[in-house]
C-alpha cells in the first residue's frame, strides 16, 4: 500500500510502498477515507515533539471503512464506517482503568509512536473504532477525532458552566470547534482573537466575537468589550508565549486558563498579579479520552458542532501536498483543516 512517511527531522515525508498491515486477534483494518493534517504534524516533522521511530507513517485523524476483523472482535464489522480514537492503550493500567488512558506508560499515538493514517490502510485495536453516523461525511469524522476532540476536552478541564466569558486564543482547527463547543456548554459570550482575517470571519459566523490580534491588544479589547472586566475562561490553542501570556491576562477572578498549544518554551507569569491575586487557575489540557468521544460525535450529528467549513481543502495522499500543507501549517497560513481523500 502507499503510505506517506516521515524519515528525519527537517526531511520533506516521502512517499513509500509498505505492506498492508497484519491484525491480531482483537484488532481490525480499515480502508482510510480521510486523515486530516494537523498542526502537531508539522510540529514532529520539525522535531519539536519527537516520534518514536522512522520510516513512521504520520497522521492520527482518521476515518475510514472497516476492511477486516479480528477472530476476537465484536464492536465492529466489516463495512462499518468508523473514526478512530488515536491513543493506543493497554487498558489494564492505573490510568486506564480510572478513565485517564492519555497517562497510560505504554500508551501510543498513532502518527506520532505507531503508524498512522497518510496511507491507504491502518491496523487498530477494534476498541478505538467509533461508529460514525452517516449523516457525518468522512473529511468531517477525521478533524473530529483531534482538532474537535481536543477542542472538548479542553472545555471540559475549563470546568466551563452555563453563562460563562469564555476566549479561544487561535481559531485554526482547534479553535473554530472550541468556540462552537463553548456555546453549547451555555458560554454566554466567546471572543476569538487570532491574526487571520478568513478565520476570524468564519468564528465570527459561528456565534464569536472576533478580535484580530494584529491590529488590537486582545487582552485590552476582550475587557473592554466586557465592561471593564476580565473573563471567566481562556484557552490557548497556538502554543505561543505571547499569547499564553494574553490568555492569562484576560481572565477575572477564578479564571480557568487552558493551555493547549504545543511549545517547548518557557512561560513566565507574575505569581500575584496573574496567578494567586484572582485565584486564577492555569490548567494543561493533553490530548482527549475514548470515553468523551461519543458524545461528541453526538453534538457533530445533531449540528451542534457544524464541523463543515472547518474541512476548507482536501488532497490527495501525495507527499508533495502534504508537505506543502505542513509548510503553510508553520506558517500559520494553511487554511482551517486540510484533509487527505486517498
Ligand atoms: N495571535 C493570535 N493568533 C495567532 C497568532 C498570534 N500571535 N499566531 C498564530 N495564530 C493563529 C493562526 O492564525 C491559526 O489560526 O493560531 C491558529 C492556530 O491554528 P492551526 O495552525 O490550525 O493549529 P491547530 O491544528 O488548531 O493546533 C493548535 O494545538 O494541538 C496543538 O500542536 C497543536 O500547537 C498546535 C495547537
Ligand atoms: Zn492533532
Amino acid at each position: 500500500m502507499k503510505a506517506v512517511r516521515f524519515t528525519g527531522v527537517f526531511k520533506p515525508l516521502e512517499m513509500q510502498e509498505i505492506p498492508i498491515p497484519e491484525i491480531g486477534k482483537r484488532d481490525i483494518l480499515v480502508k482510510i477515507k480521510a486523515a486530516g493534517i494537523c498542526h502537531s504534524d508539522a510540529h514532529y516533522r520539525a522535531g519539536i515533539s519527537p516520534v518514536s521511530f522512522t520510516p513512521l507513517t504520520l497522521g492520527h485523524e482518521v476515518a475510514g471503512i472497516v476492511e477486516k476483523i479480528g477472530e476476537k472482535v465484536t464492536n465492529v464489522k466489516p463495512g462499518d464506517r468508523v473514526c478512530l480514537h488515536y491513543l493506543i492503550t493497554c487498558g489494564d493500567c492505573y490510568y486506564c482503568s480510572t478513565g485517564n488512558e492519555q497517562f497510560c506508560k505504554q500508551g501510543k499515538m498513532i502518527g506520532h509512536h505507531a503508524n498512522g493514517g497518510y496511507a491507504e490502510y491502518i491496523a487498530i485495536p477494534s476498541r478505538n473504532a467509533i461508529h460514525l453516523p452517516d449523516e457525518i461525511p468522512f473529511e468531517q469524522g477525521a478533524t473530529l477525532m483531534c482538532a474537535s476532540a481536543t477542542a472538548y476536552h479542553a472545555l471540559l478541564k475549563s470546568r466551563i458552566k452555563p453563562g460563562d466569558k469564555v476566549a479561544v486564543f487561535g481559531v485554526g482547527g482547534l479553535g473554530q470547534s472550541a468556540i462552537q463547543l463553548a456555546k453549547a456548554f451555555g458560554a454566554s459570550m466567546v471572543f476569538a482573537v487570532d491574526i487571520n482575517d478568513e478565520k476570524l470571519k468564519l468564528a465570527a459566523q459561528y456565534g464569536a466575537i472576533p478580535i484580530n490580534g494584529k491590529i488590537t491588544d486582545p487582552v485590552v479589547e476582550i475587557k473592554k468589550l466586557n465592561a471593564g472586566k476580565g473573563i471567566d475562561v481562556a484557552i490557548e490553542m497556538i502554543g505561543l508565549a505571547q499569547t499564553q501570556k494574553q490568555a492569562l491576562q484576560s481572565v477575572g477572578p477564578l479564571g480557568r486558563v487552558v493551555l493547549v498549544g504545543l511549545s517547548d518554551k518557557n512561560l513566565s507569569v507574575n505569581t500575584y498579579s496573574e496567578i494567586l491575586g484572582n485565584e486564577v487557575e492555569l490548567i494543561g489540557s493533553n490530548d482527549h479520552l475514548l470515553q468523551e468521544l461519543p458524545k461528541l460525535i453526538d453534538f457533530a450529528a445533531k449540528k451542534m458542532l457544524d464541523t463543515s467549513q472547518i474541512v476548507t481543502r482536501t488532497i490527495p495522499l501525495d507527499a508533495d501536498a502534504i508537505n506543502k500543507t505542513l509548510d503553510a501549517l508553520e506558517k500559520f497560513d494553511a487554511g482551517v483543516r486540510t484533509v487527505i481523500v486517498p
